[in-house]
């Protein structure tokens, strides 16, 4: 056992601006945060993500930061950040901080500067082309719809942004950039912060040559050219001998589009690049061939098969993190439970199952509630600037059908998760005493903190129950994963093993009841019954060969 405080802890992510509002300006703010950390503590979490809070003109809500060593106004100041930090390690919580260097702001005084002229000393900072034909320098589409590239009159060339314009691409090529970078994490860290999760970490170095997509289109997807490229890890490792390795902090890169054996070289055993990385895989189950937006339903057997394989191929070679949802992604329960009928049931099912994997578990604000998507009839009424990018494209120039692309934004839209978090069932959830900047689920009067902490069978508790179990036994962090079951329609079943201990954890992913029969060499009678979401009364015979809609139950052998 390779045993790492990071291994053993439960991280919370914060999205700042629908956490809480501090001061009625109807936007989140880190006085908000302080003012709930008692809740976080009780729940049991170990480290707390903060998603970007650094001064940023908030074209995609912080991710494009105009300077990494200030606080955006609407969040606070640098001394809140400081007393946030403090509070934290005065419960014996961490901090960890988003990295987002793939791109700055094109506010951020670097590009400022690049944009001048051509021999501008930040021009080789960020990524600039003479066109082709009259047309951008390569054929890629952003993240965000659209070119990847933007003409910029002033020197008459093309800079790349992989997301909005608004966030053009640093130029990881160049060493004077990275020594900034880098410099400015140490400042971080110096600050007693303890780690970073990076944002598109794994799309920092592109393609020699920035090659058109194959295939002869106008506009296409260049993925091949810029996630994991080729001189991605020769960065990562420099930035771990100059920066990680001096101190005992937890990273996590985000790596859309990294396979298992890109994750073994990521966060590999000898530590010397990053910890852990997100992957994608099992988020991109319900995308159909054209992408995100072409919704298709998900298979329990897919599930099954991609998270199986990276318990698998990481075992013994890398780290796992788990996570279910986060700011980017709909609300776990409303996409892989039943947010109706079952959603209490549903929700904490998902829980146990992931809590239950071998890695890292992730919850996002609002999970533990169990808090759902939502449906605003009216376009206007989203804020993400990837759902505005993508509804002018398909709807206003395309023609698409405004209620089919409506249908695929109440499924996938990333505004889903970033309604304020639901407090109480005051005005406006709790969240603020003005007028908030997305507007609340409308469902807040059934599903809110108040309620939850209010109710000792909540999801709320069922989740610290969970963080508690993993301090209790070893085997939850450091066992064995091993699928059993694999062809049950209805059933996602695995083991854990650890020395002669096992774990056997049982989930049912319908709303029907679901018949089982486990492999012989695993008997229930005598086993610990250590978590599960039904209630078991006194004198209950609890059925051994059969889960309830949604039932979840992990077993303890001995
Ligand atoms: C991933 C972040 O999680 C997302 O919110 C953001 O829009 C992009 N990276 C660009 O920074």
């Amino acid at each position: 056992m390779d045993k790492k405080w990071w291994k053993e802890s439960v991280v919370y992510q914060i999205y700042p601006r629908s956490f809480m509002d501090s001061n009625g300006d109807g936007i989140g703010d880190i006085r908000g945060i302080i003012s709930k950390l008692d809740y976080l503590k009780d729940l049991g979490v170990d480290v707390v993500w903060l998603s970007p809070v650094y001064k940023s003109p908030n074209d995609d809500n912080g991710y494009d930061i105009s300077d990494y060593q200030n606080i955006m106004d609407e969040f606070g100041t640098m001394e809140d950040l400081d007393e946030l930090l403090k509070q934290l390690h005065e419960r014996g919580m961490k901090l960890m901080m988003d990295l987002v260097v793939n791109h700055s702001s094109d506010e951020h005084q670097w590009f400022v500067e690049a944009r001048k002229s051509k021999d501008n000393p930040y021009r080789d900072y960020y990524i600039w082309r003479p066109g082709k034909d009259g047309r951008e320098p390569n054929n890629w589409t952003s993240f965000f719809s659209g070119s990847a590239w933007e003409y910029d009159e002033v020197t008459g060339e093309y800079y790349l942004h992989l997301f909005s314009k608004k966030q053009p691409d640093l130029n990881w090529e160049n060493p004077e950039l990275r020594k900034e970078i880098y410099d400015m994490m140490k400042w971080w860290l110096d600050k007693g912060i303890d780690g970073f999760r990076m944002d598109v970490i794994n799309l920092i170095s592109k393609a020699e040559g920035l090659p058109s997509a194959p295939g002869g289109k106008r506009y296409d997807w260049g993925g091949d050219y810029f996630m994991n490229g080729p001189r991605v890890h020769e960065y990562l490792q420099e930035m771990n001998r100059e920066v990680l390795s001096k101190f005992d902090i937890m990273t996590v890169g985000e790596c859309p589009g990294a396979s298992t054996s890109d994750a073994v070289k990521y966060a590999n055993n000898e530590g010397t690049e990053l910890n852990m990385i997100f992957t994608f895989e099992h988020m991109d189950l319900d995308s159909g061939p054209d992408g995100k937006w072409n919704v298709k339903p998900w298979k329990l057997r897919d599930l099954k098969e991609v998270m199986s394989k990276w318990q698998y191929k990481l075992e013994g070679n890398g780290w796992n993190s788990l996570y279910l949802n986060n700011h980017d992604q709909p609300r776990m329960v409303s996409r892989f439970g039943n947010d109706k009928e079952y959603r209490v049931e549903s929700a904490k099912m998902l829980a146990t199952f992931l809590h239950m994997m071998k890695g890292t578990p992730y919850i996002y604000q609002g999970e533990e509630l169990g808090m759902t998507n939502v449906h605003f009839e009216n376009i206007e009424d989203y804020n993400d600037i990837e759902i505005h990018n993508m509804y002018r494209e398909k709807v206003l120039e395309g023609g698409e059908d405004h209620s089919e692309i409506m249908d695929a934004i109440y499924v996938k839209g990333r505004d889903n998760a970033r309604t304020p978090v639901q407090w109480d069932s005051s005005p406006n959830a709790g969240f603020t005493t003005g007028t908030p900047w997305l507007k609340v689920n409308p469902n807040f009067q059934k599903i809110n903190a108040a309620k939850a902490t209010a109710d000792s069978d909540s999801i709320y508790y069922y989740y610290q129950k969970l963080i508690n179990l993993r301090k209790q036994y070893d085997i939850i962090v450091y066992g064995k994963y091993d699928l059993i079951l694999e062809e049950h329609e209805q059933i996602f079943a695995y083991t854990r093993v650890l020395e002669n201990k096992k774990l056997v954890v049982l989930t049912n992913f319908t709303g029907e009841s679901a018949a089982f029969n486990l492999p012989e060499d695993i008997h229930l009678e005598s086993a610990e019954l250590i978590i599960g979401n039904y209630q078991v009364r006194e004198g209950e015979m609890v059925d051994l060969s059969k889960l309830k809609p949604y039932e979840a139950r992990v077993y303890l052998l001995k």
